[in-house]
């Protein structure tokens, strides 16, 4: 049997800016998908008959992908991430498919994590109806300290570059990583979700509806990019405090495009009194939102005083791995 794991992601800063070409910060954590594949009878997912059309990414990834045509698999799916909250549970769930597959085709050949993040990609957006940027499937795929971004960012190191064609138009990004500081391991970020979901397709199409009804909203998108530039400093340099700033400054903006909700606007001002800082994470809607926290105790706790659902990690977890 051949096994894969790939860990889901928490945004920092630019979610849905960078769908627009803007910056994106994300950070893998502790928490993620794992994959088991072996060759069975019939096709099977999680001893249940697998279903093509219910399940976009694993088919993507298996048929049009590796182009697989061998006998018929059975596949093992454990999950420790809410799904449509904002975790990057798809882009998980593709990279881990990914990855077992390959190990489970050539065994002997080492993972490579950025054909992976490439493939991934191309999973989510065509489940995403050509709308998703490559920000979850290579921070899941890459681990560690991601961003994403439409030019290069100063202080970070160049990894890959992808494009995709969207209903908005072509759109080139650059993915590249930064080493976090030492100084990173006192924090920790506590998601908290609200049990609701939330479909990131829907989400970011709300946001292009938005855009077009309302243009002066650029103004927002520059202002994210503006916070995230100075989140990445802040996080480059271990300035706890300021991190937390730009995380509380983003989610004003993220609420002006209307993709907070009041759960998680409760959940936010819930955790902030016990937090460095608060803020949505993901496409919004409902999902999750993430607190930096010293004391991931109290702010866990007061998520779920206030109705969520919390889980705990540390920034910049390892990407994905045969397990
Ligand atoms: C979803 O985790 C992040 C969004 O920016 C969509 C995307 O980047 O594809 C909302």
């Amino acid at each position: 049997m051949a096994s894969a794991f790939a860990p889901g992601k928490c945004i920092l800063f630019g979610e849905h800016a960078v769908v627009y070409g803007h910056p994106a910060v994300a950070v893998a954590i502790d928490q993620g998908v794992r994959v088991s594949i072996e060759e069975s009878p019939d096709w099977r997912l999680e001893g249940m008959p697998f279903d093509p059309s219910r399940h976009p990414h694993i088919t993507h990834i298996i048929q049009s992908i590796f182009n697989y045509d061998g006998p018929p698999l059975a596949l093992e799916v454990q999950s420790d991430l809410f799904s449509a909250a904002g975790m990057g549970s798809s882009a998980a769930l593709s990279n881990a498919v990914g990855a077992a597959l390959h190990n489970h085709l050539n065994s002997d050949e080492p993972l490579d994590n950025i054909k992976l993040a490439r493939l991934a990609h191309s999973a989510e957006a065509t489940a995403q109806k050509g709308r998703a940027s490559p920000t979850d499937t290579a921070t899941s795929a890459l681990g560690g300290c991601v961003v994403v971004s439409g030019e290069h960012v100063e202080g970070t190191r160049h990894i890959f570059d992808t494009s995709l064609v969207t209903p908005e138009g072509k759109r080139d990004w650059s993915i590249n990583v930064v080493d976090l500081p030492p100084g990173i391991c006192e924090a920790w970020l506590v998601l908290g979700y609200t049990g609701e979901w939330s479909p990131t397709g829907r989400m970011v199409a709300n946001v292009a509806k938005l855009m077009s009804e309302k243009p002066e909203l650029s103004d927002d998108m520059e202002a994210i990019a503006r916070i995230t530039k100075a989140g990445l400093t802040a996080l480059s340099a271990g300035n706890l405090e300021a991190l937390g700033m730009a995380m509380d400054a983003c989610h004003e903006r993220l609420q002006r495009l209307e993709v907070s909700n009041p759960s998680l606007d409760r959940l936010v001002e819930a955790a902030r009194p016990h937090a460095l800082g608060a803020k949505l994470t993901g496409a919004g809607g409902g999902g999750c939102m993430v607190a930096l926290a010293e004391d991931p105790q109290r702010v866990a706790e007061a998520i779920e005083v206030a109705g969520g659902k919390p889980l705990t990690s540390k920034l910049g977890a390892e990407g994905v791995r045969v397990v």
